[in-house]
């Protein structure tokens, strides 16, 4: 029996994490006590975790001895926080962990949630093909940007995810009006945006899994539609209802390149997203120690469709953080078999579907 300490069990991601163990409950002989924590008094209702328990914001002082408490109490041998903000911190305080015999698979802090202008000049400083960009400290950058760049131009937060006040912009008075408004009503301050490139083509992700800078397996897909993108300005709403697999060299290279322009030996799992350009060369947009929130639901799919526990990543995950030996052969790149897409919308379940067949997982 293992006994696993999940953070941020009631959101998406981690729902995905706990699902994917224990599919491998029932596929390779495993068995698992979880503890689930969660900050959000509602989603934590949706864990099948063994025991749950409410914790604090990630911020706040009691966050850390939380976790170490319930370690203690269920002496719980390993740690996943899955929120990108629970990972940072956990990696910033792993010492306090370790001394409790504690293991994790966790990248130092500095690779979990970059800002994105410390990210691009990490890559750029690496040629790893990233869009043209202007960190924003003053409005006249805004002119210059549309001078040297051109237009149209795309405007973002450099702090938060999930497309955090992203938009494309056409013009000087619009990128201004933007900044201004968010800096107006407090959502950032005026040099934590940047601007750049606007990038118009296909929207790929590429996600790895590492151990002390070996790369274990790796796959591409292609994100096809956002839920809700008609109620957002930007049209990214953070994690897709419709993607599919692709197979291509070219953004496995630089997926790999982005992720050790980054740290030359990643430990943990690294996520990477690409847009590409008009003439269709994908660049980085961003590059980070964390889990794309359907990774584990990728995994989850392929594993229960074709009965094959190599592709449930997240237990993958869980063995070599254990320091278990991975028996099957298992990829360095192209993990899934390409051209399935996975469909999924609030309410309506998931769907993994390729040409020839349709399967319904939830
Ligand atoms: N320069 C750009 N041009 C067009 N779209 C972009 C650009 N940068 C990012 N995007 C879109 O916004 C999404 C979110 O940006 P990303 O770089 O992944 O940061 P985060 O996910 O942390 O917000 C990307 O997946 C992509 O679809
Ligand atoms: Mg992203």
């Amino acid at each position: 029996m293992k006994r696993i300490l999940i953070t941020g069990i009631g959101g998406i991601g981690g729902t995905n994490f706990l699902r994917s163990l224990r599919l491998a409950e029932d596929q390779c002989n495993e068995k698992f006590f979880i503890v689930g924590t969660e900050y959000n008094a509602y989603y934590i209702e949706f864990s099948d975790a063994d025991v749950k328990f409410r914790t604090p914001r990630h911020i706040d002082p009691e966050f850390i001895p939380t976790l170490l408490k319930l370690v203690k109490d269920y002496e719980l041998e390993f740690i996943h926080p899955h929120p990108s903000s629970e990972a940072k911190i956990v990696s910033e305080k792993r010492k306090l962990f370790e001394d409790l015999g504690v293991k994790m698979l966790l990248p130092k802090p500095e690779d979990i949630m970059p800002d994105k202008f410390y990210m691009y000049e990490k890559l750029n400083a690496s040629n790893v093909p990233v869009p043209k960009t202007i960190h924003i400290k003053s409005m006249d950058d805004i002119d210059e940007a549309f001078r040297r760049i051109g237009s149209p131009l795309w405007i973002r937060s450099i702090i938060g995810a999930g497309g955090r006040l992203s938009l494309k912009v056409n013009n000087v008075e619009e990128a201004k009006m933007w900044v201004k408004l968010n800096v107006m009503q407090g959502r950032a301050k005026i040099n934590e945006f940047i601007i750049q490139e606007y990038l118009p083509g296909r929207d790929l992700a590429f996600d790895s899994l590492w151990f002390n800078g070996r790369l274990i397996t790796s796959y591409a897909r292609e994100r096809i539609e956002y839920p809700f993108r008609h109620i957002s300005l930007s049209g990214i709403t953070g994690t897709p209802s419709v993607a599919r697999i692709i197979h291509d060299n070219a953004v496995n290279s630089i997926g790999i390149a982005a992720v050790k322009a980054l740290n030359p030996n990643p430990h943990g799992f690294y996520s990477v997203d690409l847009k590409e350009d008009a003439d269709g060369n994908p660049k980085i947009t961003e590059v980070d120690g964390k889990w794309h929130t359907t990774a584990p639901l990728w995994g989850y799919s392929y594993a229960k469709v074709y009965n094959k526990p190599s592709y449930n990543i997240a237990y993958v995950y869980i063995k070599l953080g254990y320091g278990e030996e991975i028996t099957e052969e298992i990829p360095q790149t192209n993990l899934f078999p390409e051209e399935h897409y996975l469909i999924r919308q609030m309410d309506s379940g998931i769907i993994l579907k390729n040409k020839n067949n349709r399967w319904r997982i939830l």
